[in-house]
């Protein structure tokens, strides 16, 4: 199994041999499954194909199953972070003056972005979990939703590029227009939405790799016509891969909410995620227990999937529990009209309860 050390050690002999005098610097490198993804710095654009494909090979010949490999521009003096290695602060990146924010991989050149500027005031929220199948889609829906139905302009990015659901979760069947270029969100229960699932055909599966990964989420940024908003909810893939790394770099102020379900495996996995938001800064805002019981028409709770999930996890965290929310799908009918499959009437139980988890995340957001 090639171990983080191993690939470091790769990574930095090909790093040496692209750079004059140590511009060149290796950085957040991650081995996760035989998958390598990690950020170079200071090779020059017209370099990067071949960079890419010496560490490449480099990291096969080590047992590597793919890179991902962000570029970014040298780094300015005095802003390495810890891991940096000596040689960072060579040279001044190209076009950064010296009041404009950090270049950020992916997000390089995205800093003026409406959105991204310093100045927004837009909250992120990248809903994570350990694993799939735990109800983050659902749990990002119906917060959006109920965000929207307590007046705030609200946004979905659906980020789950291969397991992206939320079009099909909301009722959403239009795809989004295009105007001078710029992609416009659709708007569904005032929630602007979008998804790689506008832009695949018949469901045919995507095979894109890291770089492309990276690249999707900018363009969600880069070619999106977004309006004003005051909340923008990432739906992130389950685990704490590639994803997860660039909604780092692009988004570092973004805060996480996590959620699991109650049996103990679950919220042992999803702790992972939690630990990968701790270890990148990013603000737990609280964990949602989803699917949390079952409540039978006499009113009795059955804990179907155990118990404890989610309050041990906020304690393992230090983070709050928002919500336990039981089972049961939304009382919806396809004759209705604005029918979905997923969100919840704002007059039922569930409805209620994604409500008050609004209400809080505005106090814990905004004061
Ligand atoms: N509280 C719940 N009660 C019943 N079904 C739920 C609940 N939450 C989610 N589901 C269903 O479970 C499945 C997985 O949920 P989803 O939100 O897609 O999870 P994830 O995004 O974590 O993979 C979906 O079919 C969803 O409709
Ligand atoms: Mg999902």
């Amino acid at each position: 199994m090639l171990t983080r050390e191993e690939a470091i050690t790769a990574a930095e002999a090909v790093a040496a041999r692209y750079s004059k005098d140590g511009q060149v610097v290796i950085r957040d490198v991650m081995v996760r499954d035989g998958q390598v993804s990690l950020t170079a710095q200071g090779v020059a654009p017209a370099a990067q194909t071949g960079f890419e494909a010496a560490l490449r090979e480099a990291v096969a010949r080590l047992g590597a199953q793919s890179v991902h490999c962000r570029f970014r521009a040298a780094a300015v003096a005095g802003e390495g972070t810890p891991e940096a290695k000596q040689g960072a602060g060579s040279g001044a990146a190209s076009g950064a003056g010296a009041n404009t924010a950090p270049v950020r991989g992916h997000g390089a050149g995205l800093e003026s972005h409406p959105l991204l500027r310093d100045d927004s005031n837009v909250q992120f929220i990248a809903i994570a979990s350990g694993k799939g199948g735990v109800g983050k889609s659902t749990v990002t829906v119906n917060l959006a939703v109920a965000l929207a139905r307590q007046g705030k302009r609200v946004g979905i990015i659906d980020a789950d590029i291969y397991g992206f659901s939320v079009p099909d979760m909301m009722g959403i069947e239009e795809k989004p227009e295009v105007v001078n270029e710029r992609v416009i969100p659709i708007e569904k229960f005032g929630v602007q939405v979008m998804s790689m699932g506008f832009f695949v055909e018949d469901n045919a599966p995507i095979v894109w790799r890291g770089p492309m990964l990276g690249k999707m989420l900018r363009n969600f940024f880069a070619e999106i016509q977004w309006g004003d908003l005051d909340y923008l909810l990432l739906d992130l893939p389950p685990g704490t891969g590639d994803v997860a790394l660039d909604v780092h770099q692009l988004i570092p102020q973004s805060k996480e909410i996590i959620v699991t379900t109650p049996h103990a495996t679950a919220a042992f996995v999803a702790a992972r995620a939690g630990a990968m938001a701790i270890k990148t800064n990013h603000e737990i805002v609280g964990i949602i227990e989803n699917m949390s019981y079952f409540e039978s028409k006499s009113g009795e709770k059955e804990y179907v999937f155990g118990r404890g999930g989610g309050a041990r996890l906020a304690e393992s965290l230090n983070a709050e529990l928002l919500a336990q929310i039981p089972l049961g799908a939304p009382d919806n009918h396809p004759s209705e009209a604005d029918f979905s499959p997923s969100v919840y009437k704002p007059d039922t139980e569930v409805g209620r309860l994604y409500l008050e988890i609004a209400d809080r995340i505005i106090t814990k957001c905004e004061s």
